[in-house]
C-alpha cells in the first residue's frame, strides 16, 4: 500500500486518476427517505467495483471506470460518523449578476468509458439496484469534442497535473488520516450562450481563456489579462502551484440549443476550487471576474467526498440506523496510520458529525 511523504498509509482510491476519455455519464441522485434506502445504497456501493468488472469485461479496452461520491448529508446518514475533514454543503457564490449555485445532490457517479454504450450499460445496471432507494437529480451524457475541446472551441484540459504530481493533487494524505487515499470532488454544470461566445472575435475569446484556440498555447503575461480563465484559476501557496485535476466534459442538444460544460474538478481538499470559484465568481481583484461566465451559467453545484475503495466496500457493514439521530455501535474506518495498519477497521471512527 503507497504511504505519502508523511509516511502516512494511503488506503487505494477510486480510480479518480483513470484520465480522460471518450466518454462519460455524470449521474447525481438524491438518497429517498427510509432506512431501507440507505442499506440499500450501502449494499450498492461495497458491490461497486464488482459490476464496474462485470460490465467493463466485456470490453477491457472500453476502459470503463466509476467513482462514486458522496455528500456532506448522506455522509451523515450513510455512515453516522465523522465527517472527513473538507466535507461540508458546497458554498454558494452570489456575485452581481454571477450566481455558483447550490443544488440538490447526495451521490456522484462519474462514469467514464471509451464509449458511451459501456457508460450507459453500467448506469442502466446502478440504476436498476437502486431505483427503490434514490431520486435522480441530474444525469448528463458528455461526450469528447474533437481533441479535447470544449463546446467553446478551446481544447481543455492541458494543464492537469500527470503522475505522480496528479496524485499529491489529489489524494488525501497526512493531514487527514483516517481517509488517506480519498479525494474530494466539485461538480458545476454549465451552459453556456453559445450565439453570444461566437459573437466575439477570437482574439477576445483568447484573452478570455488565457490560450490561444487553435494550438492551445498559453498567452504570455505581457498579453494576458488579469481576468484571463487560467490566471483567476492559477492558485499558488508558499510559492508552489495548488494543482487540481479536472475532467471537463461537453454535453447538449442542437434541437433545444444547449450547449454546456460538465465541470468536475478533483483535489485532496474542497479548498482551492473554492478558491477558485471565489477568483472567477467574484474577482481578482473584486470585479475583476471570469469573462467565461459572461456567457455561461452553472445551473448545479455540489461538493462530494470520494471514499477509498476499501471505505465504499466497507459500507455495507454499517449497522442499520447508523445514520440515524442516534450514534452507531460501529462504523467503517480505513486505519491508515503511520504504524501501517492500511485494512479497515469498523468501529474506529465515531463522534458527532458536523453540522454546517
Ligand atoms: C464554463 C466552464 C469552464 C470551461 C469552459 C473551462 C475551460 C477551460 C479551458 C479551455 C482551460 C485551458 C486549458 C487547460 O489548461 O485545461 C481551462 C483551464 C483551467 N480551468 Fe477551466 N473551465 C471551466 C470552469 C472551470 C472551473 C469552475 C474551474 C475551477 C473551479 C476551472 C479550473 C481551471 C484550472 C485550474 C485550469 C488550469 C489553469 C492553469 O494552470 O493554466 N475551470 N479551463
Amino acid at each position: 500500500m503507497p504511504t505519502d511523504a508523511d509516511g502516512v498509509t494511503r488506503a487505494a482510491p477510486q480510480p479518480v486518476l483513470s484520465g480522460l476519455t471518450g466518454a462519460a455519464i455524470f449521474l447525481v441522485v438524491t438518497i429517498n427517505e427510509g432506512e431501507e434506502s440507505a442499506q440499500t445504497v450501502r449494499e450498492l456501493a461495497a458491490d461497486l467495483s464488482g459490476l464496474v468488472r462485470a460490465v467493463g469485461f466485456r470490453d477491457l479496452e472500453g476502459r470503463l471506470g466509476c467513482v462514486l461520491g458522496i455528500g456532506a448529508a448522506a455522509w451523515d446518514r450513510l455512515t453516522g460518523t465523522r465527517r472527513p475533514a473538507g466535507l461540508h454543503p458546497f458554498r454558494e457564490i452570489r456575485a452581481g449578476a454571477r450566481h455558483a449555485v447550490a443544488t440538490p445532490g447526495d451521490l456522484l457517479f462519474h462514469i467514464r468509458a471509451t464509449r458511451m454504450d459501456l457508460c450507459f450499460e453500467l448506469a442502466a445496471q446502478l440504476m436498476a439496484r437502486l431505483r427503490d432507494a434514490v431520486t435522480a437529480a441530474d444525469e448528463v451524457h458528455g461526450f469528447r469534442y474533437f481533441d479535447e475541446r470544449d463546446l467553446l472551441g478551446f481544447v481543455d484540459g492541458t494543464e492537469n497535473p500527470v503522475g505522480e504530481a496528479a496524485a499529491r493533487a489529489v489524494l488525501i494524505g497526512a493531514e487527514d488520516p483516517a481517509f488517506a487515499g480519498g479525494s474530494y470532488v466539485i461538480v458545476q454544470k454549465y451552459l453556456h450562450d453559445i450565439a453570444a461566445w461566437n459573437r466575439l472575435p477570437a482574439e477576445e475569446q483568447e484573452r478570455i481563456i488565457g490560450r490561444t484556440k487553435l494550438s492551445d498555447i498559453e498567452l504570455d503575461d505581457s498579453v494576458k489579462p488579469a481576468y484571463a480563465h487560467n490566471a483567476l484559476t492559477t492558485i499558488v501557496e508558499d510559492g508552489e502551484e495548488v494543482k487540481i485535476v479536472r475532467d471537463n466534459m461537453p454535453f447538449g442538444s442542437v434541437g433545444s440549443g444547449e450547449y454546456g460544460t460538465y465541470f468536475i474538478g478533483y483535489a485532496r481538499s474542497p479548498a482551492p476550487i473554492e478558491q477558485m470559484l471565489v477568483n472567477m465568481f467574484a474577482g481578482v481583484p473584486e470585479g475583476n471576474y471570469d469573462r467565461l461566465l459572461d456567457v455561461s451559467r452553472a445551473v448545479t453545484g455540489i461538493l462530494f467526498f470520494v471514499p477509498p475503495a476499501p471505505l465504499l466496500e466497507s459500507l455495507a457493514d454499517v449497522p442499520a440506523k447508523a445514520g440515524s439521530a442516534a450514534r452507531p455501535a460501529a462504523a467503517p474506518a480505513a486505519a491508515t496510520g503511520p504504524d501501517g495498519a492500511g485494512e479497515l477497521e469498523i468501529g474506529s471512527l465515531r463522534g458527532a458529525s458536523q453540522d454546517e
